[in-house]
């Protein structure tokens, strides 16, 4: 039953409740831009790509409840800058080099970017060095291209029920750990059918020997936009039908 109305963009929208903002946005076929949200689990609310202004205040769209009468703003010139420059400030913090990332047509962050019409990165890239785990016989973790989304931690922790990710470390020295004795991938008891395998947005937890198995062409992002492909896929996801691309 629902339990009210809101507007986004002007246009009015159903929710019931306990939906969060972007939850009753997807059921009435709104995008709102997102990274670390994934339907299927708890929100993250770390990203802030999902900004968008209630009633005159900026918040994330995936964890502020959705109330009767919210006025919402989403597809502003001032909220796709912001979108804008968060997906830089991404990429510059990373090492995201498209063409030789095996994720390229697939990936969030690339697609976030087309979407948002990013031409450069603005910012000095960083180029970090962080420590690849390729310890496992199927599964590669590359924490240069990790966004620390936590979709894998929860993935791993509320699907899988095997808890193998952290967050640790604080701000710029922050990383996704291994919950194992020797903080390797090796030494847990994860495994390439787990969801959290298949849930990263991006080209850092990726399993091995699968690289050009989808053709560049028929890729996630090569046909429609990620406005769609997100669209389509989350609402599939709400019927039961699970697809991290
Ligand atoms: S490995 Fe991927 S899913 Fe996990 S935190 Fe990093 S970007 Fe997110
Ligand atoms: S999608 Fe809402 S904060 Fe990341």
């Amino acid at each position: 039953m629902n339990s009210g109305y809101l507007t986004i963009d002007g246009r009015i929208v159903p929710f019931e409740k306990g939906q969060t903002i972007i939850e009753a946005s997807t059921r009435a076929g709104i995008y709102i831009p997102h990274l670390c949200h994934n339907p299927d689990f708890e929100p993250h609310g770390s990203c802030k790509v999902c900004t968008v202004n209630v009633n005159g205040r900026n918040c994330s769209a995936c964890t502020m409840p959705a109330v009767d009468g919210q006025n919402i703003l989403s597809q502003t010139e001032a909220l796709n800058s912001l979108r804008h420059t968060i997906i830089q400030m991404l990429f510059v913090e990373g090492n995201h080099f498209c063409p030789g990332c095996e994720k390229t047509g697939s990936c969030d962050l690339q697609a976030l970017g087309y979407y948002l019409n990013m031409t450069d990165l603005h910012f000095e890239p960083m180029f970090p060095h962080r420590e690849v785990d390729a310890s496992h016989p199927d599964i590669l973790l590359d924490r240069d291209r990790c966004i620390l989304c936590g979709l894998c931690v929860r993935a791993s922790k509320e699907i899988d029920l095997k808890d193998a990710f952290g967050l640790s470390g604080r701000g710029l020295k922050s990383y996704l750990s291994i919950n194992s004795e020797s903080g390797l991938l090796r030494d847990t008891d994860i495994s390439i059918e787990d969801r959290a395998v298949h849930v990263c947005p991006v080209g850092a937890l990726l399993v091995k020997r699968k690289a050009y198995e989808i053709p560049i062409g028929k890729r996630l992002y090569d046909a429609d936009p990620i406005s769609w492909v997100r669209l389509r896929s989350e609402l599939d996801s709400e019927e039961g039908c699970v697809d991290d691309g």
